[in-house]
């Protein structure tokens, strides 16, 4: 049996090897390793798969919060509503231009952010609500389109860690994640369901307006070489991971179908052990398994310590929610502010989930994990 990994991007590769390397060689051998073809041809083909009208790939998806956000015309002081529960890219970007991050806390099923909650922190002030769709489920959209319209905010969905995933609605529409919001940004990070071989990431729009906006911003601020309209940044994806992306893209539904039959099995095998809850599925969206996140409650440390012993890794996303993070303490949060997202950061381990795990690696890491409890 191969050896069990966290993320394993082996299998794909060998499937797509031909393919980028024959890509890789056109562009090596053009020099157009920056704005070439390949990358018109992925946002393209991005654009028809989110259904959105403007796809514009960026250098990673923290840039493309930035340049999301930098789209807006907002000014320091200006409120921005996210969870505390997520990677630290989605409050550093508002952190970062001068905004305030508001932290709303979350849901404990689906570990998203929690609607009734944010209408509890809307302000004057509040102009923007990032909700992040963690693991691979989607948001509550519903309610966050309902309250942001009322409120007149806009929505930027953080979709790196989603992307393939769906969100129905009660009128019946059904969307995918990136085209729920006034606009979507994600990651390329090699480990996503949609990874490069480096850095990469993308926004999403319907709106033409933001769409030509970001371009700018993404390209010094400048649709013309030499004249800027506005201040930017130096944000790009390069044409050898724009191949990589082009060669994965049409594969993305099945690899997320991977994800999800990995997670019924790992659902199947921790059937009946009481003292885990396995990762709640909202029957509105499809969620794509980013991360197979087990509740463990008091048990998590046995846990780890066994399936360390046995050389299975794992992982803790995220071990200290944002408001308590250091480099957060100035905006004055303190323990006990965001109970749930706190408790959920005590209890949550991730097992190992790619799509290439098979049902004989799974049946190993269940056994462990359960010989622990
Ligand atoms: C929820 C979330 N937002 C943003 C990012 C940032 O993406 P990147 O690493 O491409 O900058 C990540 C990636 O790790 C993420 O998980």
């Amino acid at each position: 049996m191969s050896e069990i990994r966290m993320v394993d991007l082996k299998g794909q590769f060998s499937e797509i090897r031909e393919e980028v390397l024959q890509s890789f060689d056109e562009i090596l051998g053009s020099t157009q390793f920056i704005n070439g073809p390949h990358v018109h041809k992925f946002a393209d083909g991005l654009s028809n798969y989110l259904d959105t009208k403007n796809v514009i790939p960026c250098a990673n998806g923290t840039d493309a919060l930035q340049i999301a956000l930098m789209a807006l015309d907002l000014k320091p002081g200006d409120e921005v509503i996210t969870t505390p529960f997520t990677f630290v890219s989605t409050a550093e970007m508002i952190a970062i231009l001068g905004l305030k991050p508001v932290f709303v806390d979350i849901k404990e099923d689906t570990f998203n952010i929690d609607p009734e909650k944010i209408k509890e922190k809307i302000s004057e002030r509040t102009k923007v609500i990032i909700p992040v769709h963690l693991f691979g489920q989607s948001a509550d959209m519903e309610a966050i389109n309902s309250i942001a319209e009322e409120n007149n905010i806009y929505v930027i969905e953080d979709n790196a860690q989603a992307i393939g995933s769906t969100f129905k609605f009660d009128n019946g529409t059904e969307k995918k994640t990136g085209n729920l919001g006034h606009i979507g940004t994600t990651s390329f990070f090699p480990s996503k369901n949609l990874g490069c071989y480096g850095d990469g990431g993308a926004i999403s729009t319907d709106s033409d307006e933001l769409a030509e906006k970001m371009k700018s911003i993404a390209n010094h601020g400048s649709h013309r070489r030499y004249y800027h309209d506005r201040i930017g940044v130096n944000s790009r994806l390069d044409s050898l991971q724009a191949a990589v992306l082009l060669a994965k893209l049409p594969k993305l539904d099945s690899y997320n179908q991977s994800r999800i039959e990995a997670a019924d099995r790992y659902d199947e095998l921790f059937a009946g052990v009481s003292e885990l809850t396995v990762p709640f599925r909202d029957p509105r969206t499809r969620h794509v398994f980013h991360q197979y996140t087990l509740k463990a409650g008091s048990h998590r440390e046995k846990i780890q310590n066994q399936l360390a012993e046995a050389g299975i890794p794992f992982g803790v996303y995220y071990p200290v929610p944002l408001h308590l993070q250091k480099a957060y303490s100035h905006y004055g949060y303190k323990s006990g502010d965001m109970p749930v997202s706190e408790a959920m950061s005590a209890e949550v381990l991730s097992l190992p989930m790619h799509t290439t795990l098979t049902a004989e690696q799974q049946q190993i890491i269940a056994d462990t994990v359960k010989k622990a409890l």
